[in-house]
This record gives C-alpha cells, structure tokens and sequence, in this order.
C-alpha cells in the first residue's frame, strides 16, 4: 500500500505573541540568557523583570542591557523576589539541580536549561520536588516547540510514516580545546553528550520513545569528558536511532525519520527553526521552508509563550516534553558516558 498527501499538516503552534504575560526571572546572565531575553522581548509579551548573578555587578550590567531595573548579586535574593513568578534556571548544566530546586523551594515555576540535569537521578530530584511544591517545572527542549517539529509530530500520529524504523541526527560543532571551559571542564558537567547530544537523544525519543538498549562509543577529551560519541539506540519495537554529537567537528545537524511508509528529513539545524521535507513510499515529495521570521535562537520564544499558556492553564507539566522524557533522556545519555568511560559518571555533578 502506498501514501501519499497533497499537502503537508498546518503547524499548530499558537502566535508566541498571544500567550498570556509573565514575570520572568533570570538565574545566571551569561551567554544563553542574553539570547533567550532578547527572544522573548521580540516575540511575545513575556516580561523579564529580574536577574540574579553571583555578582551584583553582573546582574546589573545585564539588566542595563536589556532595560530593566531589579539586578540582585545572590541566586537566593532572585528567588526571593515576590514580583517573579517564573524562574529561568541559565546556569552551567552542573549546577542545574541546585538552582532549580531554590526557585522551586521558593514557590516558583521553572524552565531549566538543557540539559535538565546532568544524569536522570538528578532530573527525578526536579520532578519530585515539583510535584510536592505543585509548581511548574520543564526542561528547555525548545525543539519541541517549533512549528516545523509540530509538522513531523503530526505525520507521525497520523500514521504518514507507518511504523517507524530509522531515525537519524547529529550534532557538532568544533570547539578550541580549554580545559576551563564550560565545554571541556569535568566540574562543570562537559562533554558533547550533555550539551548538544542532549539534542540528538531527545530527537530518537520523540520519534520511537525510550530505548531498550544504548551502545555508544566514544572519543574523550584530555580532560576526560567525552569529546564525540556515537549512538546506537534501540527500541522495544526493534526501532533504531543511529546518533552521532561532538565537539571536535560541525557536522550538518540534520534529524531524519523513516518508517515503512515514507520518511521525514529536516533542513538544517533540525533543532532550530529551519524546515522540513517529506517523502512517501508512494513518491510524493513535499517540502515546508518556516516562513515566520525567527531565525536561530529567537526560535526559543515558542517555548516560552508555551510555557506560558500551560501555566496560565494550571499545567505542572509540558505535554509537548514532559519531565519523565527529560529523565528517560538523561538516562541513556548516563549509560552512553558510563561506556564511554567519562569521567565520574555515578559520582559527579547530578
Ligand atoms: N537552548 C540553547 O540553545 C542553549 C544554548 C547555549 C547554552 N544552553 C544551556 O544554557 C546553560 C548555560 O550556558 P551558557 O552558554 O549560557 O553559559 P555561560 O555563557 O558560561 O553562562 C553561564 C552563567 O552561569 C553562571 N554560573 C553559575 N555558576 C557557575 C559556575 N560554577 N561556573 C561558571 N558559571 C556559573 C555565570 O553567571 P554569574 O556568575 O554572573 O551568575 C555564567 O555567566 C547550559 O546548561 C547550556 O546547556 C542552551
């Protein structure tokens, strides 16, 4: 039997702009939190109205730069801050935890950087203390939210691929070797695997759910954390993911689906807005180009504004990316470094 369609599923995605109004405030202005504030400012009406740094200096530099007032030197004041009611966790991936369990422990909801932890122990501490405080919390798998990934989402329950078989992706970009790098530093949870593999892990879930089995080989970095890896994934279904991260080379960052009826093949990067491409069995080719102006890391408005709606709906959980994926996630990313040999896997930051 053949599949065909004459036109691609319209992305679902509500207009970011739309969703209702939070107050945001910011753990950690460095790199990622610059870009996600600049997003938001852009493309919804989310407001950031705090930043909290270890050094007042810090915070107060960047709420100068993006033009607003209350700029706190302790993590601990931030969360304190009756005014937030959200709190965006932007620090290293080791200190994650920490950090998300002190706005929690506050009463506030969280959107915590990928990866969510360091290991899925560590996520599982997130989600339980959540839970209890009944507050929001969800890992900032901002693919998740693009219109492009609503497109395969919707392939994928509408039987359009039939029963999915391959999935691809990979993820790397090459970064100079520093050993005090967030990248390279073992204190601070480095490796390819938890900064971009996190992608590619996440990507094989979306498509075929949590694996049965994880092989991964790998080449470490002189500071003993992993420096590329690749995956093969299993599913119980007999489903494979072949994935490949590292920081030593770009490579073309595409995601790909294929199942017994036709295929999904992104355009670059698959994790950011770009655009996607599907071809059936039966020799239909359709190919969908985002046409919404928000190139590169504006695309984290979308997570946000959803972020927004679920909450403002009385959510504590992502539908799109909920906690128990973030941990299942960290769970083969655990078993892809424990045979990689990464440094201190069971013993290092949660
Ligand atoms: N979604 C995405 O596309 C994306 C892209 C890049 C990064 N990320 C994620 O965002 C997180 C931060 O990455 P980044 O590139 O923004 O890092 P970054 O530029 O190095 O900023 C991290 C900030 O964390 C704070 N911090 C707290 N404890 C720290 C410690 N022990 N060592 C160093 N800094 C510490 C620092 O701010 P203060 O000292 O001023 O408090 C620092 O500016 C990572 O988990 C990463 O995976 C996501």
């Amino acid at each position: 039997m053949t599949n065909s369609i004459e036109s691609l599923p319209t992305p679902r995605h509500p207009d970011p702009s739309d969703a209702p109004s939070l107050r945001w405030g910011i753990i950690a202005p460095g790199g990622i939190a610059n870009d996600f504030t600049d997003a938001i400012r852009m493309h919804t009406r989310q407001k950031v109205v705090a930043v909290g740094s270890r050094t007042l200096e810090r915070a107060a530099a960047f709420a100068a730069r993006h033009g607003f007032e209350r700029a706190y030197g302790s993590y601990e004041e931030l969360v304190a801050d009756p005014e937030v009611d959200v709190v965006y966790v932007a620090s290293p991936h080791s200190e994650h935890v920490a950090h998300a369990l002190l706005a929690i422990a506050a009463g506030k909801h969280v959107l915590i950087e990928k990866p969510m932890a360091v290991t899925a122990a560590g996520a599982r501490s997130i989600a339980a203390a959540a839970r209890a405080a009944g507050v929001f919390a969800m890992e900032a798998m901002w693919t998740r939210y693009l219109p492009q990934t609503d497109i395969a989402r919707q392939l994928l329950a509408d039987g359009m691929l039939g029963d999915v078989e391959v999935v691809t992706a990979d993820f790397g970009g090459a970064a100079p070797f520093d050993p005090a790098s967030r990248l390279y530093d073992p204190a601070l949870a480095g490796g390819a695997l938890l900064d971009l593999g996190v992608y590619v892990v996440s990507w094989a879930s979306f498509a075929l759910g949590a694996p049965e089995h994880v092989f991964a080989t790998g080449k470490l970095a002189p500071t003993g954390v992993d420096a590329q890896v690749a995956l093969v994934l299993s599913s119980p279904g007999g489903g494979q993911a072949l994935l490949s991260t590292s920081l030593l080379a770009g490579t073309p960052s595409l995601g790909t689906i294929s199942g017994t009826k036709g295929r999904i093949e992104t355009d670059a990067p698959f994790w950011g807005p770009s655009g996607i491409r599907f071809q059936s069995r039966g020799g239909t080719e359709l190919h969908w180009v985002d046409p919404y102006g928000r190139p590169y890391r504006q695309g984290m408005s979308y997570e946000a504004a959803a972020l927004a709606r679920y909450i403002s709906e009385g959510l504590t959980d992502s539908p799109l990316h909920p906690i128990d994926e973030a941990i299942t996630t960290l769970a083969t990313i655990d078993e892809a470094r424990r045979q990689v040999g990464y440094l201190n896997v069971a013993g290092g930051a949660q």
